[in-house]
């Protein structure tokens, strides 16, 4: 059994959708063990706590450094023996030391095709501006795992979602996250915790 913990910064419809999966029994071998927020204000917690989910709010400005505040939560999972770290809309980003440490153990989720619209900068509804910008017909999103290049560790899945016309940021947003996001990231999470998927490189193989 894989103990999950998963990092927020917002509204937590990725870790809604996570908490929904695992209620239908749809994650196999793993449980949400933890939701950490890097901000107190956000409705994620809302969302573990409905859930009965151990909560943590870890605040990057009460840290010195990025390295202290990867130190603080590495305590954190250390302490709840957690075996994989889910970045489910978390806006803080992890010291090297911390993505060195967990290596092919924390798994995000993007709002686009990397390697489109993504690294520093570019994340939240910035990511759907600067694809209805460059005019894309075609986006969607990814779940990868985390390195120490922002947005550039292993692809696991994508999912492609059409622009329409006449979207907007929120309505392209929304579609990303009903059509692609909330689909990949528990199935995602599901071949990690059932062991079927392998890395080699840059390559991620997922095993039926
Ligand atoms: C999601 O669209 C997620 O892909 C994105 O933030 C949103 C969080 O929504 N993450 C990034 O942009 C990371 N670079 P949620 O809090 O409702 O899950």
């Amino acid at each position: 059994m894989t103990n999950i913990a998963v990092l927020v910064s917002g509204g937590g419809t990725n870790l809604q959708a996570l908490i929904d999966a695992e209620a239908a029994g749809k994650i196999e071998n793993g449980g949400i063990r933890l939701v950490v927020s890097s901000n107190p204000n956000a409705f994620a917690l809302e969302r573990a706590a409905k859930a009965g989910i151990e909560t943590a709010v870890l605040r990057r400005k009460e840290y010195d450094s990025a390295e202290r505040y990867g130190e603080a939560l590495d305590a954190l999972l250390r302490e709840k023996e957690i075996g994989l770290i889910v970045l489910a809309g978390f806006m803080t980003v992890l010291p090297d030391s911390f993505c060195a440490k967990y290596e092919n153990r924390i798994i995000n989720v993007h709002p686009s095709l990397i390697p489109s619209f993504c690294g520093e900068g570019f994340y939240g509804l910035r990511v759907h501006e600067a694809a209805l910008a460059k005019g894309v017909k075609v986006t969607g999103a990814t779940v990868h795992f985390v390195s120490e290049v922002v947005d550039g560790g292993a692809i696991i899945a994508q999912k492609a979602v059409e622009v329409e016309p006449g979207d907007t940021p929120e309505s392209l947003q929304k579609r990303v996250m009903q059509n692609a996001e909330w689909i990949l990231l528990p199935q995602a999470v599901s071949d990690f915790c059932a062991g079927r998927l392998s890395v080699s490189g840059a390559i991620v193989t997922r095993q039926e």
